[in-house]
C-alpha cells in the first residue's frame, strides 16, 4: 500500500490494491511494454554493465552536476555548434527539476514578469511556476499566439517541445515559425518543456520546430527529462539549458541548485552520458526508442479505429491518449471495468497490451 496525499498517486495506489484480473492502470507516464513491466532499456542496461566494472569515483560534482552529460544532451538537443556554443546547460533534477531552476531563474531575473501557460497542461506545471513565485497567466491551450499577443515584453510562455500533455499536440513546423516570429516581435522568453522527444514523429522531427525557434529568438530556456526518452524514471536525470542572451546564467542556476539540492543525482546522468558518449550505444538507444514509438502508434491507431467516432485521437502523438470522456465516465471506466486513466480523460498508451485494445474500446463505449 502506497502511502501518500497526492491524488495521482492515490489513483495508483487504489489500482494496486485492486485485485481484479482485468485491472489495467493506465495512469502514470511510464512506458510498458505488453507484458505491463516498465522494461529498462538495452543500452542502458550495457552502460550500467560498463560502469560497473569502472567503478566511477562517488565524489561530489558541483551543483551543475556531471559537465559532459549536459554537453552531450545539449548536442543531441540543439544539433549545431551554432546553438550549443549558445547554450548553458546544467544537469537539473530530471524534467520537474529542470522546470523548477528555469521558473526560479525566470523570476529572479524578471521580478514582473508574468507566465503564460496554455491550459489543460502536465498537472504540475501551475504549482512548479507558483512555487518558483512567478505569476501565473492561463489561457486556452490552442490560443498560445493571441496569448503571447496580449503579452507584455520580458513576459513568458511554456511550450511544451513535443506530444503535449495531455492533449497528444505536436505543433508542426508552420505554427512552430509564426510563434516564433511572434515571440520575437513581442519580446516574450520561450520556456520550453522537452518530456517526450523521440516519441511522437520520431527524434529529429520532434525536435525539429524546438531548434528553429531557438534559432530564431534571442534568449530562451529548455527543460530537458530523460526519463523518457531513456526510461530512466526513477533515476532523475535532466538538464536546463539557457540559450542566448542571459549573463551570469550558470552561476544564477547553480546557486539556486546549491540552496535547494546542492547538488543532482549522478547515476542516470552517467548512464545517459556512456550512452551518448559511444556510438555504437547510440545507435542501439535510437533503435528502441523508435520501437517504443512505433509500438506507441500502433496502439493508438488500434484503439482510434475502433472508437472511429471520436474525433483527433489518430492525430496524437505520444505516450498518451487523450479520450474525450467526461469524469464521470472515466469514473465508471475505473469501477465497471478497472480501467484506470485519469479524471481528464489522459490515459497512458503504453499501459495497453495490444490484445486488450478490443475490450478496452468496448469498455469506452459503454461510459461515453
Ligand atoms: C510535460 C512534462 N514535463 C515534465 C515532466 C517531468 O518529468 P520528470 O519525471 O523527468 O521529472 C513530465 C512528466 O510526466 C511531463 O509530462
Amino acid at each position: 500500500m502506497l502511502l501518500t496525499a497526492d491524488p495521482l498517486w492515490q489513483l495508483t495506489a487504489a489500482c494496486a490494491d485492486d485485485m481484479r484480473p482485468e485491472r489495467l492502470d493506465l495512469i502514470v507516464g511510464v512506458y510498458r511494454d505488453d507484458s505491463g513491466a516498465s522494461p529498462v532499456m538495452r543500452a542502458v542496461r550495457a552502460a550500467e554493465l560498463r560502469l560497473a566494472q569502472r567503478s566511477p569515483s562517488k565524489a561530489y560534482a558541483g551543483p551543475s552536476g556531471n559537465p559532459r552529460f549536459a554537453a552531450l544532451l545539449t548536442d543531441l538537443l540543439l544539433a549545431g555548434a551554432d546553438l550549443s556554443s549558445r547554450t548553458v546547460a546544467v544537469q537539473s533534477v530530471a524534467g520537474t527539476g529542470a522546470l523548477r531552476l528555469l521558473a526560479e531563474l525566470l523570476a529572479t531575473t524578471g521580478p514582473d514578469r508574468t507566465v503564460h501557460l496554455g491550459t489543460p497542461s502536465y498537472v504540475n506545471h501551475a504549482g512548479i511556476l507558483a512555487a518558483a513565485g512567478l505569476r501565473v497567466a492561463t489561457h486556452p491551450v490552442q490560443d498560445m499566439l493571441a496569448a503571447v499577443e496580449t503579452a507584455r515584453p520580458g513576459d513568458a510562455l511554456v511550450i511544451q517541445g513535443c506530444c503535449h500533455n495531455p492533449s497528444g499536440f505536436s505543433m508542426p513546423i508552420r505554427q512552430w515559425d509564426l510563434l516564433s516570429a511572434a515571440l520575437v516581435r513581442r519580446g516574450v522568453v520561450p520556456f520550453i518543456d522537452q518530456a517526450y522527444f523521440g516519441l511522437g514523429d520520431g527524434l529529429d522531427a520532434d525536435l525539429a520546430g524546438m531548434r528553429r525557434l531557438l534559432r530564431a529568438v534571442p534568449f530562451g530556456v529548455v527543460a530537458v527529462s530523460g526519463s523518457k526518452a531513456w526510461g530512466l524514471y526513477s533515476e532523475r536525470v535532466g538538464a536546463a539549458l539557457v540559450v542566448g542572451e542571459l549573463p551570469g546564467a550558470r552561476g544564477l542556476l547553480e546557486g539556486i541548485a546549491r540552496t535547494s539540492y546542492s547538488q543532482p543525482p549522478a547515476h542516470g546522468a552517467m548512464i545517459v552520458e556512456e550512452i551518448l558518449g559511444d556510438p555504437e550505444l547510440t545507435a542501439c538507444w535510437r533503435s528502441e526508442l523508435e520501437a517504443m514509438r512505433r509500438r506507441l502508434g500502433r496502439l493508438r491507431t488500434g484503439l482510434a479505429s475502433r472508437l472511429g467516432d471520436m474525433p483527433g485521437l489518430p492525430e496524437q502523438r505520444g505516450m498518451f491518449l487523450s479520450l474525450p470522456l467526461t469524469a464521470g465516465a472515466m469514473e465508471r471506466l475505473r469501477v465497471e471495468h478497472g480501467i484506470y486513466g485519469l479524471p481528464s480523460g489522459r490515459i497512458n498508451l503504453a499501459g495497453l497490451p495490444e490484445s486488450r485494445i478490443p475490450e478496452v474500446a468496448d469498455a469506452i463505449r459503454q461510459v461515453v
